[in-house]
C-alpha cells in the first residue's frame, strides 16, 4: 500500500494555511521580504528546533548514541517524503543535494558509446553538465526536445524522438531554476510507460509548492532539494527509486557498505530497498529538520500551498508587466512561483543590492544558468522572485512597487 492511501486514513490535525499563524512561526518573516524561496525556504520554528534538540543530544550523549536514540524519528524522514510524493519508504533514499541524488541516479545507468540522453532545453544546467561529461567519458550523445513556440517541451515531438532513438535515458527538469515554467511531465511520464523508457525526473523547485506523485507522473527517479519550496534545512535532498528500478538492480557507481553487504572477499549485495543509492554517513539533526519540514508542509496542505503559492506569483507577474523597462520572461501555461524579469539600464549586481536594501530577498540568473532559454529569449541575465504561501499580498505589492520605483530611477 502506498504512504499516501496510508497517511489518508490517519487523524493528522491539519495546520490551515492560515498566512498570520504561519508567520508567526516564521521568524524571519518579521525581518525580511523573503522572495527566494527558490534558493532556500525560510525554516519554520518546529524545523530549527527538532535540528537544535538534536545537535545538543549529539553533545550530550555522542553522535552515534544520539542516532540510535532517535532512530524512529529518523525513519520519520522516509515516511513523511513517501507520503509526500505518493510512495513507499522503501523506494526513498535520502541524499545531500539533489544534484548528488541526480548524479548517484546517473551513475546506476550502464551507459555506453552511441546511448542518447533524451531531454529538453529547460533541464537544469547541473544536469546538462552531467549530460556532456557521461558524452566527453561514455561517447553517449544527447538530444534536445524542440520546444512549442508557447516556450514548453512539444511533447509530440519529444514522442518522435522517443521513437526515433529509443533513448537509454529520458530526462525532464519539471520546474527550472531561471523560470516559471512547468514542463508536463506526466504527459511524458505516460510516453515513457508505454515505450518502457527510464524516466528521470528534476523535482527540486516544484517539490513543496506543486503537488507531486510519483504514480501520475509515471517516473522512474525523481530528485529533489529539501531546502527550497519544503523549507527545510541546507543540505538535505532525496532520490525516489521506483520497483522497476530496484529489481532491475540498477546501483549506483560508488556503491557503500550502507548501499550493500560485504558478503564475501570478492562479493557484496546490494541492498534490496532505495537504502542502495544512500551513504553510510547522515547529517542526523539535517535528516530530522527534513522530516519536520515536510511533515509542516503536509500539516499546512500540499493542495493549498500549490493553489496559492503559483496565485502569489502570478499578482506578482500582474504587478510588474505594466512597468515600463521591465519585461516578464517566464512562459507556458500556469507558471509555477518563479518569477523572472529583466529591468533596462540597470547591472545585475547593482539592482540586486538595491533590492536587498529594501530587505527583498531575490536571486540574479545569468545565460550561463540557461543556454537555451536564456538565448532564445536573448537576455543576459534577469532578476528571479520566488515567494511562497507563507509571504502576503501586502509583502507581493511592496516588492512591486519597489521594482517601479528603480525602474523609475533611471529614466
Ligand atoms: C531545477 C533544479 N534542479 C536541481 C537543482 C540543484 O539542487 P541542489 O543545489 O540541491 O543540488 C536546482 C537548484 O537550484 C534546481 O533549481
Amino acid at each position: 500500500m502506498n504512504a499516501k492511501n496510508s497517511a489518508t486514513g490517519s487523524a493528522r490535525e491539519a495546520l490551515q494555511l492560515d498566512v498570520a499563524t504561519l508567520r508567526a512561526d516564521t521568524p524571519g518573516t518579521d525581518r525580511v521580504i523573503h522572495f527566494n524561496n527558490a534558493g532556500c525556504g525560510l525554516m519554520a520554528r518546529p524545523v530549527t528546533a527538532v535540528m537544535v534538540d538534536h545537535l545538543n543530544l549529539e553533545a550530550q550523549i555522542g553522535g552515534y548514541e544520539a542516532s540510535a536514540a532517535r532512530a524512529a524519528e529518523v525513519r520519520g524522514f522516509y515516511t513523511e517524503i513517501a507520503a509526500l510524493v505518493n510512495t513507499s519508504p522503501d523506494n526513498i533514499a535520502f541524499a545531500g543535494s539533489a544534484t548528488h541524488a541526480y548524479a548517484t541516479a546517473l551513475s546506476s545507468i550502464p551507459f555506453e558509446a552511441g546511448d542518447v540522453i533524451l531531454t529538453t532545453r529547460d533541464d537544469f544546467i547541473s544536469n546538462q553538465i552531467a549530460f556532456l561529461s557521461l558524452r566527453k567519458r561514455f561517447g553517449v550523445r544527447i538530444v534536445h526536445a524542440p520546444n512549442t513556440p508557447e516556450g514548453v517541451v512539444d511533447v509530440d515531438a519529444m514522442a518522435a524522438l522517443m521513437r526515433i532513438h529509443r533513448p537509454r535515458l529520458v530526462s525532464v527538469t519539471h520546474v527550472p531554476t531561471n523560470s516559471g515554467l512547468v514542463s508536463p511531465v506526466a504527459e511524458i511520464g505516460r510516453l515513457c510507460r508505454e515505450l518502457d523508457l527510464l524516466y528521470l525526473v528534476d523535482a527540486c523547485q516544484s517539490v513543496g509548492q506543486l503537488v507531486i506523485d510519483v504514480e501520475e507522473i509515471g517516473c522512474d527517479l525523481l530528485t529533489a532539494t529539501c531546502r527550497k519550496f519544503l523549507r527545510g534545512p541546507r543540505g538535505s535532498g532525496f532520490l525516489y527509486v521506483s520497483d522497476r528500478v530496484l529489481r532491475a538492480g540498477h546501483e549506483p557507481l560508488f556503491i557503500d557498505m550502507h548501499g550493500a553487504r560485504w558478503t564475501a572477499p570478492d562479493a557484496y549485495e546490494p541492498a534490496a530497498t532505495a537504502a542502495r543509492f544512500e551513504e553510510w554517513e547522515f547529517p542526523y539533526a539535517t535528516v530530522l529538520g527534513s522530516a519536520a519540514a515536510v511533515r509542516y508542509a503536509r500539516d499546512v496542505g500540499i493542495e493549498a500551498i500549490a493553489r496559492r503559492t503559483p496565485a502569489l506569483a502570478a499578482r506578482l507577474r500582474d504587478g510588474l508587466a505594466p512597468i515600463p523597462g521591465v519585461r516578464v520572461l517566464d512562459r507556458g501555461p500556469n507558471p509555477a512561483a518563479l518569477v523572472t524579469f529583466e529591468i533596462a539600464g540597470w547591472q545585475p549586481q547593482a539592482f540586486k543590492a538595491a533590492m536587498d536594501g529594501r530587505r527583498i530577498n531575490s536571486a540574479l540568473s545569468f545565460r550561463e544558468f540557461a543556454q537555451f532559454d536564456f538565448g532564445d529569449k536573448d537576455v543576459d541575465w534577469c532578476l528571479r522572485l520566488s515567494p511562497h504561501y507563507y509571504n502576503t499580498e501586502d509583502e507581493v505589492d511592496v516588492v512591486a512597487d519597489a521594482v517601479a520605483e528603480l525602474a523609475g530611477s533611471l529614466s
